[in-house]
């Protein structure tokens, strides 16, 4: 009897088995269909098409295997602004030949964001190109200002990993987070204090992520800039931008291979921020400064390489992260170019520099007391003019410790993560980097 039931049981067995492959690939295609509906509708406020909803999808697959920190509900959102198309599309269909992208970072200073922008307002030649604005934190006030751009076309995105986005934990402060000196030990918090004993502090670190999240999302990342193959400029939001300042990069950045085909960059102002230029008749080439800086993908290329040097060392300045690591390790001086007059001038701080001495720009009731001569109106670069190189400038240079503030290997790491959410060194990245297009 066993014998003779053991065939039956396996013809059923068969059926079964045939009916329950059935079941699931229906299932399998209704729950994909559900998916599809879903993210398309979700999609459907009348900006979104299915690309962007795609390439979000994507982002979203390359931030799990990249150990990004579980996303909020807000920072999800703001990564979905992200995929929207520029502003001003239809006042400036086309970009400039040749343009040169300007990109502009901000955090929190309204009354600072609108005198740049009024400054960018008179730049000769902006209507030619693409002003990105990268904000570090969601704040209305800050989006009106940028909302309200009418002379060029205007790209917005948000750092979805901002510190500021997450109140309860990390980027931002979690309750079990190690404070000031705090004992890891002892206090059982979490936390690696950096050299000088301190632990992290959410709104210190969040600058150098800021700056180089930012960074890899416009290089690698952004559609509407992941393929320029011009230079891009970077200013901030306390830059204000004289009305030469794109004529004069654009004359910078032509002349650059055959004046000086050892600088690194072209910048709007010299590395001393408190210079305004020299007056003389000459190019200058100088070490790296960080106001109005602009370089090519080649240099963004030999600067992603350094992602470790970046995100190890323990300054929680990106700038002098730059100079005292990534700079030095490319073994030969980094030069940038510039003209003998500023075209650019960083100003703020009223009051909290006191007693320098300095007759600083500075921002007072919303009024800036920078001078824009009618020199500063045209360009006032000429392509005759020679190179005049300072060697040995003083600065931060390769030895130099850092300031700390970044000794977490949380902060570390996302650092990290940031430089391998476009490009991952795996065999799969070059067809995930194209299915991304
Ligand atoms: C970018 O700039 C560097 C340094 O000036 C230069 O050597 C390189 O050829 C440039 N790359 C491109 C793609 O233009």
């Amino acid at each position: 009897m066993a014998a003779s039931k053991k065939p039956r049981l396996r013809v059923r067995d068969v059926a079964l088995c045939r009916l329950l492959s059935v079941v699931f690939v229906t299932l399998c295609g209704v729950l994909l269909l559900i998916f599809l509906l879903a993210s398309n509708s979700t999609s459907n406020d009348g900006t979104h098409d299915l690309e962007n909803v795609d390439a979000y999808h994507h982002d979203l697959r390359f931030g799990k295997s990249n150990n990004l920190p579980q996303q909020n509900e807000l920072s999800l959102r703001l990564e979905k602004l992200n995929g929207l198309p520029p502003r001003n599309l239809d006042l400036y269909p086309t970009l400039g030949k040749d343009h040169i992208v300007i990109v502009l970072y901000v955090h929190n200073r309204p009354q600072y964001l609108k005198v740049v922008v009024k400054s960018l307002s008179r730049v000769v030649g902006i209507s030619e190109t693409l002003l990105v604005v990268s904000h570090d934190g969601y704040f209305e006030e800050m989006n009106k200002i940028i909302g309200g751009i009418r002379f060029c076309q205007v790209k917005q995105i948000y750092a979805p990993y901002s510190p500021h986005l997450f109140s309860d934990s990390f980027p931002g402060v979690s309750a079990d987070d190690c404070k000031d000196k705090d004992d890891a030990g002892e206090k059982h918090c979490k936390g690696n204090p950096d050299q000088y004993g301190n632990h992290r502090s959410p709104k210190i670190v969040s600058l150098k992520h800021h700056w180089w999240w930012m960074m890899n999302m416009i290089w690698d990342g952004l559609r509407e800039t992941r393929d320029h193959s011009g230079h891009i400029l970077f200013i901030e939001e306390d830059h204000f931008i004289f009305p030469n300042a794109y004529r004069n990069l654009q004359i910078l950045t032509s002349l650059k291979p055959k004046k000086c085909p050892d600088c690194y960059a072209a910048n709007l102002a010299p590395s001393d921020v408190n210079s305004k230029g020299e007056g003389w008749a000459s190019l200058i080439a100088e070490r790296m400064g960080n106001v109005g800086y602009s370089f090519n993908r080649t240099i963004w290329r030999k600067i992603h390489n350094k992602a470790r040097e970046f995100c190890f060392f323990d300054d929680y300045n990106w700038d002098i992260t730059m100079w005292a690591t990534v700079y030095p390790s490319f073994g030969s001086p980094v030069y940038t170019l510039r003209g003998p007059r500023t075209s650019a001038v960083h100003f703020g701080r009223c009051g909290l520099h006191q007693g320098q001495g300095e007759k600083k720009a500075c921002i007072d009731n919303g009024m800036v007391n920078i001078n824009v001569e009618e020199e500063d109106t045209v360009s006032n670069i000429a392509s005759d003019w020679q190179v005049h190189i300072y060697k040995n400038q003083p600065g931060y240079k390769a030895g130099f410790k850092g300031w700390g503030g970044w000794g977490d290997d949380r902060d570390r790491h996302l650092c990290l993560s940031f430089a391998n959410m476009y490009l991952s060194t795996g065999t799969a990245s070059p067809l995930c980097g194209k299915l991304h297009v």
